[in-house]
């Protein structure tokens, strides 16, 4: 039962309060990404988590096992940093060995555990090496299999891979993605990369300010965002944003921007909004593209429409704002050609409301 619990979780160093009290319950082999603008307060989050830094206030959990006052070498947490520091003077397998020297492990274990982890992580070739002769992905797979070794209960990730570039970036997340699946174990990891977020997380916890926006699987995040930080954040292209204000119509409650129709969905909090001014979230992917004279559609500015092959993005302005639409290439190139305005179904639209951001209840899409 190795989760992690954050109860009430607070840091403030002297009178300024930087993470403002964070509830989170990570579960047993779960893999959760808190990610954020840089400044939000995750590293000072993991960190408290790792026990590198005081907590203010608040109740930390390891494993069921209250952590507060525990020293970080007896929290059973093995944390991976973005400046992974190796000795430089030691070979691979001394390295990756190091912890376990320090723990009095037999030398026969010690050479066993460094085969296998040197093995997982496709390190065998290079025991023998210095860091300085090896790339900059073989020294990070070095320094998490100083962190696997340890078989510690929970492994923590600060931005491991910002250091890489984007194509060993890539790899890496695939790599630690298998890792995970292979090891099973209680991860927390924590980025500013969306994308990282996305494609690693099991759930995503969103952070702004010290505080959590939301958390919830990548998918429920992407499709219902609680308010326009998190519909901002995630995504990318990111949703676009429209000011409106509901209208009640014959066909249910309509969004009205300067001369502007859209039929919304019939949900109670959207006919109980009419009147009030809303922010609409339009993702890039959801819209239809409509060529020149066809009527009935919203008329967009646009810019530039850069073909990517199968997909084309098109940089367009509505009110005055960049707006963006993602969409296929396939059978569309003439289209695309003449686009004049962007459709799209009620139920894809999310709505916001205008004074606090937060989306309007009962707005649920489906996987
Ligand atoms: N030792 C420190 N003293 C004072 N403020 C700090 C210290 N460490 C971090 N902070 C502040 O705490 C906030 C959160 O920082 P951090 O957790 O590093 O953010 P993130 O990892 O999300 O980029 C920032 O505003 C940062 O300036
Ligand atoms: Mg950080």
């Amino acid at each position: 039962m190795s989760g992690v619990s954050l109860n009430g979780i607070t840091k403030a160093y002297g009178q300024l309060e930087v993470v403002h009290g964070i509830d989170l319950e990570v579960q047993e082999k779960e893999f959760v990404v808190l990610v954020g603008p840089s400044g939000c307060g995750k590293s000072t989050t993991l960190r408290m988590i790792a026990g590198l830094e005081e907590i203010t206030d608040g109740d930390l959990s390891i494993d069921g096992r209250y952590v507060n006052q525990v020293a970080p070498k007896d929290r059973d947490v093995a944390m991976v940093f973005q400046n992974y520091a190796l000795y430089p003077h030691l070979n691979v397998a001394d390295n990756i060995a190091f912890g376990l020297r320090i723990r009095r492990t037999p030398k026969a274990e010690i050479e066993s555990q460094v085969k296998e982890v040197g093995g997982i992580l496709g390190l065998t070739e290079y025991l023998e090496r210095r860091p300085a002769d090896l790339s900059g992905g073989q020294r990070q797979r070095v320094a998490m299999g100083r962190a696997i070794v340890r078989q510690p209960k929970v492994f923590l990730f600060d931005e491991p891979l910002s250091n890489l570039d984007a194509k060993l970036r890539t790899q890496m997340r695939a790599e630690i993605k298998r890792l995970h699946k292979r090891l099973g174990v209680t991860s927390i990891y924590v980025t500013h990369d969306q994308v990282e977020a996305m494609t690693l997380a099991d759930r995503i916890v969103v952070m702004h300010d010290g505080r959590i926006e939301q958390v919830g699987t990548p998918m429920d995040l992407f499709l219902n965002p609680a308010n326009t930080f998190v519909a901002g954040f995630l995504g990318s292209p990111p949703m676009n944003m429209v000011d409106a204000k509901i209208v009640a119509g014959e066909t249910g409650p309509i969004a009205e921007f300067d001369g502007n129709r859209l039929q919304l969905a019939k949900l109670p909090s959207l006919e109980n909004a009419v009147g009030t001014e809303v922010i609409l979230g339009i993702r890039p992917e959801f819209v239809t593209v409509a060529a020149k004279d066809e009527g009935g559609n919203v008329p967009v500015d646009v810019d530039l429409i850069e073909t990517l092959g199968s997909e084309a993005l098109i940089h367009a302005s509505l009110q005055g704002a960049p707006f963006v639409i993602r969409t296929e290439t396939v059978g569309q190139m003439d289209i695309l050609d003449g686009i004049s305005g962007f459709n799209i179904e009620p139920h894809l639209i999310r709505v916001f409301d205008k004074a606090t951001g937060q989306a309007l209840p009962g707005q649920v899409l489906e996987q």
